[in-house]
């Protein structure tokens, strides 16, 4: 197998917080392993049209705090066809890039699976809000969103309680319900709608409601993931109709997306960029950086995609307990 020369480096799909210290990490780890660094810009877009750029520990410099990515990021449509492959290859050629750092999240890693498929060797390291990624406990962003939506929600509670009101909160997430139900106990909701559970209106969200008031309850928060049929704005209008409660529904959107990364978000960032760059250079190929069990670990790519992660049934347990 032959040594690894230049890493090229990019973040692709949504942006997440703390992508900027994982892009730092690898610039940095590379330089120290005496490597070069290509900076990659707007994801796969940027290798196929050669928006590439060589790396300095100074060009990383001052971004750890900042959100969002300084390589920009893009969901490349172009990357799918094999016309769009053979061109990113061909343009790695000319960069002298011989191995990829991919950041982002499973819609990035299927990129890197294919270009891995045509010999670049690739290593993915996961970072999206979302934490949907099945093979990993953790991913890059998703600590900093959770603390961004609990923000949020403190704020919206002033108001419902002044006016004894119910705040629906629709939150991000995709098709997974992690933000919706971390944040649902960490906020004190009366209910949690999650993608993963069908749910019935009357049972699982009025009932809790009126029940709450029937106990002397003051204001009240139902958490809505984004994934599911039946949006925040006609819960909020259900339950006013039926309750009498004035509900009012409150869209977070990009906001979870944007912000400085939390102390977690860019230590496990830096610890995933190390790894990364550690796994190329003792001649790991097609790896994924996993963290489980506190460990951060690295794992086949193919077999990574395969795995899928369940929301954990105790935290929708501990959010129907904890909201009596
Ligand atoms: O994957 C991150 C995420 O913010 C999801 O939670 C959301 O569904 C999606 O991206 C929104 O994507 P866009 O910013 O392209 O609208």
């Amino acid at each position: 197998m032959s040594e690894i020369k230049s890493i090229g480096v990019l973040t692709s799909g949504g942006d997440a917080p703390g992508m900027n210290a994982a892009i730092r990490a690898v610039v940095r780890s590379g330089l120290y392993y005496g490597l070069r660094v290509m900076g990659i810009r707007k994801g796969f877009d940027g290798l196929i049209n050669g928006d590439i750029e060589e790396m300095t520990a100074r060009s990383v410099g001052d971004i750890i705090q900042r959100g969002g990515t300084i390589l920009q990021t893009a969901r490349s449509p172009q990357f799918k066809t094999e016309e769009g492959l053979n061109k990113a290859m061909a343009m790695a050629k000319v960069f002298g890039i011989d191995s990829l750092v991919v950041i982002g999240g499973d819609g990035s890693y299927r990129g890197a699976r294919d270009i891995s498929r045509l010999g670049m060797n690739v290593v993915g390291i996961p970072g999206t809000i979302d934490n949907d990624i099945g093979c990993t406990e953790y991913t890059i962003g998703y600590d900093t969103a959770l603390n961004t939506v609990q923000d949020a929600i403190d704020k919206i509670r002033d108001t419902a309680y002044s006016h004894e009101r119910c705040s629906v909160l629709e939150v991000m997430g995709r098709h997974a319900g992690y933000i919706a139900v971390n944040v649902s106990i960490s906020g004190g909701a009366e209910a949690v709608i999650l993608p993963e559970k069908p749910y019935d209106l009357d049972k699982d969200v009025l009932k809790p409601i009126i029940e709450g008031r029937n106990r002397g309850k003051r204001n009240y928060t139902v958490i809505v993931a984004e994934g599911v049929e039946g949006k925040a704005i006609e819960i909020a209008k259900e339950i006013t109709e039926k309750t009498g409660i004035e509900a009012r529904a409150t869209i977070l959107g990009h906001i979870q997306r944007g912000g400085s990364p939390t102390v977690q978000d860019r230590v496990m960032a830096s610890m995933m960029g190390l790894k990364a760059v550690e796994v190329l250079k003792s001649g790991g190929r097609n790896r994924i950086i996993a963290v489980n069990n506190n460990e951060v670990t690295d794992l086949d790519l193919e077999e990574a995609l395969k795995t899928k992660k369940d929301l954990p049934e105790e935290l929708i347990t501990l959010s129907k307990i904890m909201s009596l």
